[in-house]
């Protein structure tokens, strides 16, 4: 088996009581629940409920907290394709606000700014691994009755005011894609503390079911009733966006091991920000007091005018060093974004709205190029050490 660091004896041990069962879905099984349960206490929520990735879950919120045709959703544009995706899926219109350049998280300030009385949702991400600054959008939020949909994707183990962040949204997302501290192929999961969000999202995930509920995604359990010509089985409207029991085995075995795979990213994330200290022109992602980075990746913004972003990368792959991660382009400078192609989604709605491709959001058009990501995701330090002195080196030969 390879990268035995990150799946183990654990993992198969649970992987092979699905076999032994008899295999189920997720309908009938008892491992999506068990890995449910596991993750929810582990982020400091009262309900979970797997999906089949990180952004069917960001659907399910959507759709959870109201969010329909015409209904604005502000996100930031530094963020994966997915957050935009939703809200187009959603027939709502997607608002940009503006990061603050030191975390690169979306700023409170330009989030108040941006909100009309067709506001129904918030949707912050905490990027790679840093909490988004819940305290002030909490309070928008709840001056202007708008759910918050937190997406941690990337930000497992996070804390925002010394606080899990899961605590605090109404709504806390995250995905299981092989790259997150904890993996199940693909996968995401979604947690909330509210009984009748929980109720709905598992709906929305898992075609309407009547019989789900909150805190078990289980249809089957009562086979007379079930079994009945006349039994009504959908209430609600859902698509079928369930986790599968093999991959929440996988789930429920990274969750008892979080601890420890947060732990060694953030030692290696430590090895590559001692590195920088006295580097004028890499400044890692401020962590705010009260917070604490994650680090999914180990993000920093580069500033460097005489040597490239590509030639600063070329140079640290030359001395060994094992790649550096661009920031995604800005949602909005994307090609289904800048060629009006998402346009078609909705066009009686969209075809009315224009998006500035410049100046729209200042801070995230000047950060975005600058952002470099180092790989933190290695099964020892000793793994990491090479890359890290490879940084070093690059450091001392342009300097
Ligand atoms: C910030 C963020 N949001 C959402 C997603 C979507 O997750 P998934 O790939 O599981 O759909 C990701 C993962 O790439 C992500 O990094």
């Amino acid at each position: 088996m390879k990268n035995t660091w990150r799946f183990g004896t654990k993992e198969l041990n649970y992987i092979r009581e699905v076999l032994d069962s008899g295999f189920a879905s997720s309908t009938s099984g008892s491992m999506n629940n068990r890995f449910e349960q596991a993750l929810a206490e582990k982020v400091g929520a009262r309900y979970a409920v797997t999906f089949n990735s990180g952004t069917s879950t960001l659907h399910a919120a959507l759709d959870a907290v109201g969010v329909g045709y015409g209904d604005e959703v502000i996100t930031t544009p530094l963020t994966v394709i997915s957050n935009l995706d939703v809200i187009l899926a959603q027939n709502a219109v997607p608002v940009f606000a503006d990061i603050n350049p030191d975390t690169f998280n979306i700023d409170p300030v330009e989030v108040a700014a941006k909100i009309t009385d067709r506001t129904k949702a918030i949707m912050p991400v905490s990027l790679y691994g840093l909490s988004c600054d819940l305290g002030p959008l909490m309070e928008i939020g709840k001056k202007h009755h708008i759910a918050i949909i937190n997406d941690a994707a990337e930000a497992y183990g996070s804390r925002y005011n010394d606080l899990p962040i899961a605590s605090i949204a109404d709504i806390t997302s995250y995905s299981t894609e092989n790259s997150k501290h904890i993996t199940t192929g693909d996968g995401g999961i979604v947690v909330t503390n509210e009984a009748a969000l929980a109720e709905k999202m598992r709906k929305f995930g898992s075609l309407g079911y009547a019989a789900l509920k909150a805190s078990d995604g289980r249809i089957r359990s009562n086979k007379d009733i079930f079994q009945n010509p006349n039994y009504k089985r959908h209430d609600a409207f859902g698509y079928n966006y369930r986790m599968p029991e093999v991959a929440a085995a996988m789930g429920l075995a990274q969750t008892e091991r979080l601890e420890d795979f947060l732990k060694l990213r953030k030692d290696i994330a430590t090895l590559y920000i001692d590195a920088v200290s006295e580097c004028e022109y890499l400044t890692p992602q401020t962590v705010p007091a009260g917070c604490n980075n994650t680090y999914w990746t180990v993000a920093m913004r580069y500033e460097r005018d005489d040597v490239s972003w590509q030639e600063f990368r070329e140079k640290f792959i030359d001395f060994g060093g094992d790649g550096i991660y661009a920031a995604w382009a800005l949602l909005y400078h994307e090609t289904i974004f800048a060629s009006g192609a998402w346009k078609r989604r909705c066009p009686p709605l969209y075809n009315q709205i224009n998006y500035p491709i410049k100046g729209h959001c200042p801070n995230a058009e000047r950060v975005q190029p600058k952002i470099m990501q180092f790989v933190n995701n290695y099964g020892t330090i000793d793994e990491a050490e090479p890359f890290v002195e490879a940084l070093k080196k690059t450091i001392a030969y342009f300097s």
